[in-house]
């Protein structure tokens, strides 16, 4: 059982309402049981007494927001990128790099050459500061082994990670991240390999929730995505793309065919992309940090926003085209590059990112039943917190109703 207190500025972020309703509450207090589970969140005038010996907090009349939720992250990979950061400055496109051989598929050669523990290492040490900003969730995607022993050496790396840190972790399976090299002459073998082989083992063994396919001229066609998340579907799991990022191939459309959970990245997307999103209930994933690296347009998110479809927030983290996994950075690049309020941000990256993984129930908003995730920020309210960009002003951190030591 918990008490915290003296917050000067809570951000509820309940699912009710629309982007920007926060649902905000001066002066307030939280209290949770012994399981964790939130059990009052309201003015602190009306705390009940029965709280009044639990083990109190003081939040030093700080914002407190739902513990933060990277919806797209690609945790897992060996080496990095820095030489096409370079190259892209110069003038060459993302997919010039990746038709060279380069991007994606020169992760694939470095995740191959690490062993499970060395990436688990890799990930434990950006686990441990990923919490430190103030996130509590994060989604996972594998994507980097393209075959079937590496790809489920990197699942496996997420289900080890997810007993060594205190972040609650999704797994994703991405084995359509692109076509490997050995079966260049061969996609058809390759997709018989994800739909036939791997995906049957990712569900039996429980090894990921969602599937995820790259849609992309140097990726995977509609069609081809489509054979393999029914697929997926077929054997329960839950499904995300990456569509219309670099150009518009229709995955968007896709998406809401399939009633996927997400659709990410969404650059291009287009008028019917849009409607199609808002009848299907897909909540949309915004990137900025993917469309500031491969010096693309971003997403305008306002268009969606009207047209009344979720938008959520996430970093994208990845070696090539966001190699960043400061998801408070990249709220406040949300702010600025995809026209998005403070307000309507702070949902994204709580409420609507719990949505993007089917967690809602659990997470991401700050109401009786919820699990008490709580971020402590030192700002007075959202707009100043988003706007004054820092190193980290994450204070506390409460993951289901325990205090982290980790909180600076
Ligand atoms: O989400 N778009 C495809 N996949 C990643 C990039 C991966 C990479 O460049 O290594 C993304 O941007
Ligand atoms: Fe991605």
């Amino acid at each position: 059982m918990g008490v915290l207190k003296n917050i000067g500025t809570l951000a509820c972020c309940r699912e009710s309402g629309g982007q920007s309703d926060i649902h905000i509450i001066k002066n307030a207090a939280v209290c949770w049981d012994g399981n964790g589970i939130i059990t009052f969140a309201g003015p602190e005038t009306d705390l009940p007494n029965s709280f009044q010996d639990d083990e109190i907090i003081d939040a030093g009349g700080m914002l407190v927001t739902p513990g933060l939720i990277d919806c797209h992250t690609h945790l897992a990979f060996g080496g990095w990128r820095e030489e096409e950061f370079e190259k892209r400055i110069l003038g060459k496109s993302y997919l010039e790099i990746a038709r060279e051989g380069g991007g994606i598929l020169s992760t694939v050669k470095a995740t191959r050459a690490a062993t499970e523990e060395e990436l688990l290492k890799k990930c434990e040490k950006f686990a441990a500061e990923i919490l430190s900003l103030g996130v509590t969730t994060i989604e996972c995607k594998s994507g980097y082994g393209l075959d079937y022993a590496n790809e489920i050496k990197l699942l496996n790396v997420y289900k080890r990670l997810s007993t060594l840190s205190p972040l609650t972790i999704v797994s994703t399976f991405l084995g359509a991240h692109t076509i490997p090299p050995e079966f260049k002459e061969n996609r058809a073998a390759y997709i018989k390999l994800l739909t036939e082989k791997l995906i049957p083992e990712v569900a039996e063994k429980k090894l990921a929730l969602f599937c995820d396919v790259f849609v992309e001229d140097t990726a995977f066609s509609v069609d081809e995505a489509r054979a393999i998340l029914n697929s997926a579907k077929a054997y329960g799991l839950s499904l995300k793309l990456h569509v219309d990022q670099i150009t518009n191939c229709g995955g968007t459309l896709l998406a809401a065919e399939l009633g996927a959970a997400s659709a990410d990245h969404l650059e291009c997307i287009d008028e019917n992309g849009i409607s199609a999103l808002k009848a299907s209930g897909t909540v949309a994933v915004a990137l900025p940090f993917a469309s500031l690296y491969t010096h693309q347009k971003p997403l305008n998110a306002r268009k969606l926003i009207e047209a009344g479809v979720p938008v959520a927030v996430a970093t994208d983290f990845n070696p090539g085209s966001a190699p960043s996994f400061h998801l408070p950075f990249a709220m406040t690049l949300a702010c600025t590059m995809n026209y998005m309020t403070p307000a309507e941000v702070l949902k994204g990256a709580t409420i609507y990112a719990a949505k993007a993984l089917k967690l809602e129930d659990k997470y991401g908003s700050i109401e009786e039943g919820k699990l008490a995730d709580l971020a402590v920020f030192e700002a007075e309210s959202v707009n100043h917190w988003l706007y004054h960009v820092r190193a980290n002003g994450c204070r506390c951190l409460i993951k289901n109703g325990l205090k982290l030591a980790s909180g600076n």
